[in-house]
C-alpha cells in the first residue's frame, strides 16, 4: 500500500482446494498452507514492484480474530521481517481490515460512518466515530451469515465454499416456491440457527439433499439467501434509524453476495451514502489490513501505546 489508499499489489493465495474435500477449513491444513504460501506470495508483492526492505515504512499484520495456527504463522513471519528490517510493525483488527476496504473502494469515504460486517465468523454491526474507533452495537447471537450460508451448502448438497455456491444456485430459483422463515430478534441482535434449521427439516422432509431436483435446490437456495439478507438489511434499517450517519459500508466476505449488493442501496436511498467494496476487496486480502495499519499505529501512538496495537 501506498500513500495509505492506493494498492500497489494485492495478491491471493487461496486455499479452496486445499479444504473442499473435507467440505470446511481444516485449522491444521489452513496453518501449514500459511507457513508454505506466505514467504514467496510476499517475495512475489515485492518483486512486481521492485521494492524492498528498505522501502518500507510500516508492516501491518492480522493479529485476529481468526485460527490460532495461521494468525501464529502470519505474525511470526511479519515480525521476523521487521527485526531483519529494522521497521515498525502493527497488529491489525480483521475486521476493522474488513471495514478499511471499503475506504480502499472510495477516496473521498472518511467515519462517521455505520459498518454492516459480514464474514465467515462474523455479523456485526459497526459504529467507526472515528478512524481507529470502533463500536459493535449489534452482533449474531449463534452463526455468522456467511456460516450460515456455508452449512445451508453443506445441506443442499452444494459443497465447500458454501457462499458463493448459495450465490450461483439462487440466480436461478425463485424463493416463492419454498419460503423460509426470516429470522426476527429484538434490537440489533442477528440469529440463523433457527433457519439453518428450518431448511434441514424442509430438505429432510423432501428426501434428503440428493433427492432434490435442480429447480428445488435452486428454489431453496434462493429462499434461504433472501431470508438472510433480508435480516441483514432489515438490522442495518434500524441501526440506521438508532445511529444515523451520512456514510454506510457493507464489507465483508459476504457482501460478496449478489442480493446482498444488490438490495442494499434499497434500504438506503435517501438517508445515506452505501458502500460496498469491489469483489476482490470482499473476501480477505492483504490490501485491506495494510489499509487499516497506519490509523492502528496513530491510534496506538496517540494513547502512547508502546505496543502499537497488540
Ligand atoms: O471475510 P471472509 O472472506 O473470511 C472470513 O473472515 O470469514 O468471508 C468468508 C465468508 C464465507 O462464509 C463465504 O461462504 C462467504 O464469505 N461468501 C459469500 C459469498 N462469497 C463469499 N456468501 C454469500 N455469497 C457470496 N457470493
Ligand atoms: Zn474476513
Amino acid at each position: 500500500m501506498e500513500d495509505g489508499r492506493r494498492v500497489v499489489a494485492n495478491l491471493v493465495y487461496s486455499q479452496e482446494d486445499v479444504h473442499a474435500r473435507y467440505g470446511g477449513v481444516v485449522p491444521e491444513l489452513a496453518a501449514r498452507a500459511h507457513l508454505e504460501k506466505l514467504p514467496p506470495l510476499i517475495r512475489t508483492a515485492l518483486g512486481q514492484q521492485a521494492l524492498h526492505g528498505e522501502d518500507v515504512d510500516l508492516i501491518g499484520v492480522t493479529r485476529g480474530p481468526g485460527l490460532i495456527g495461521s494468525l501464529l504463522v502470519g505474525v511470526g513471519l511479519a515480525q521476523g521481517l521487521a527485526a531483519a528490517w529494522a521497521k515498525p510493525i502493527v497488529g491489525v483488527n480483521h475486521l476493522w481490515g474488513h471495514v478499511y476496504a471499503a475506504l480502499l473502494a472510495r477516496a473521498d469515504l472518511e467515519p462517521p460512518l455505520l459498518a454492516l460486517i459480514v464474514s465467515g465468523a462474523h455479523s456485526d454491526l459497526v459504529r467507526m466515530p472515528a478512524h481507529g474507533e470502533f463500536q459493535v452495537v449489534g452482533r449474531t447471537r449463534d452463526d455468522a451469515a456467511g456460516e450460515a450460508f456455508d452449512k445451508a451448502a453443506r445441506t443442499l448438497g452444494l459443497g465447500y465454499p458454501g457462499g458463493p455456491a448459495i450465490d450461483r444456485e439462487a440466480r436461478h430459483g425463485d424463493r416463492r416456491h419454498q419460503p423460509l422463515p426470516v429470522p426476527s430478534l429484538p434490537g440489533l441482535e442477528f440469529s440463523f440457527s433457527g433457519l439453518k434449521t428450518a431448511l434441514l427439516y424442509r430438505v429432510r422432509d423432501l428426501g434428503g439433499p440428493h433427492s432434490l431436483d435442480a429447480t428445488t435446490r435452486a428454489d431453496l437456495a434462493a429462499a434461504f439467501e433472501w431470508s438472510v439478507v433480508d435480516s441483514l438489511l432489515h438490522k442495518l434499517d434500524r441501526a440506521l434509524v438508532e445511529w444515523p450517519v451520512p456514510e454506510v459500508v457493507v464489507c465483508g466476505g459476504v457482501a460478496a453476495n449478489t442480493l446482498l449488493r444488490s438490495r442494499a442501496p434499497e434500504v438506503l436511498t435517501g438517508r445515506a451514502r452505501l458502500t460496498v467494496p469491489p469483489l476482490p476487496l470482499c473476501t480477505d486480502n492483504a490490501a485491506m489490513i495494510a489499509a487499516a495499519a497506519p490509523h492502528v499505529r496513530q491510534r496506538a501512538e496517540l494513547r502512547a501505546d508502546p505496543a502499537l496495537g497488540w
